[in-house]
């Protein structure tokens, strides 16, 4: 689109400003974008996961209610206000106690314990090394754990979301699936290392069993 359809949806890399947040999280998008279901196959009662770029937690509060009281939700974001407004909602729905927060910095994402489970979520076309943080994904997923990434197809391409998918697997993830997400591109993603750890099926795929043809 134009240039000040780049602008209005921040498209040339900029981080989503906090005040922004009301134009996506909030009860409309429940209606297309269920939070719960999306992250039901994928995050169990006990699980540690990681929400990268979580913004004001439109999937957090959920998942930390899945995870429930022997589980954890890291919340991973660059900026401190969004971190802000996770703890005031989680508060309010009394999941306070699942949920660590974690501030990143643009080439720390993440460098906890390992996860059984990561989600990112509307945010990877705002980090500006791709590269980098692929593999710091990687690298905090536990053998057997899965990686969701999704990305609006209001910002990016198709093609755009293939050179993502390409850069994740030159980091060593494995592409398992092509989700179907309304208003998003999907992509599922093992750890590509052989291990039982974690609530999947030991991920012993070395080449992707999914071609370009599934993203429908
Ligand atoms: C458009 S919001 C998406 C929020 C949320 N995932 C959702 O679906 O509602 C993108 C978020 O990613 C965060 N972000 C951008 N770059 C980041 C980085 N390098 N590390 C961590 N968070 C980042 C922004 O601060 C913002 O909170």
């Amino acid at each position: 689109m134009s240039k000040l359809g780049d602008i209005i949806f921040f498209r040339e890399h900029g981080v989503c400003p906090r005040w922004f947040c009301f134009t996506f999280d909030n009860r409309l998008r429940r209606l297309v974008q269920n939070p719960d279901r999306i992250i039901r196959p994928f995050v169990g009662a006990g699980d540690r996961v990681l929400d990268v770029g979580p913004g004001i937690g439109y999937f957090t509060i959920p998942i930390a209610r899945r995870v429930g009281s022997g589980g954890r939700v890291i919340a991973a974001d660059i900026q401190e206000s969004m971190l802000r407004g996770i703890v005031r909602r989680a508060e309010r729905a009394g999941v306070r106690g699942q949920i660590e927060l974690y501030l990143s910095r643009p080439d720390e994402i993440y460098s906890g314990e390992p996860v059984d489970f990561i989600l990112s979520f509307w945010m990877a076309h705002e980090v500006p090394r791709l590269d980098r943080f692929f593999r710091q994904l990687r690298a905090a997923l536990k053998p057997a754990a899965r990686f969701l990434l999704a990305e609006p197809k209001l910002h990016v391409s198709r093609a755009q979301f293939d050179g993502e998918i390409d850069l994740a697997q030159k980091a060593g993830l494995v592409l398992l699936e092509r989700p179907a997400i309304s208003l998003s591109h999907g992509a599922l993603f093992g750890s590509g290392r052989v291990g039982t750890s974690g609530r999947f099926p030991a991920d012993q795929r070395e080449e992707s069993p999914v071609s370009r043809k599934d993203d429908r």
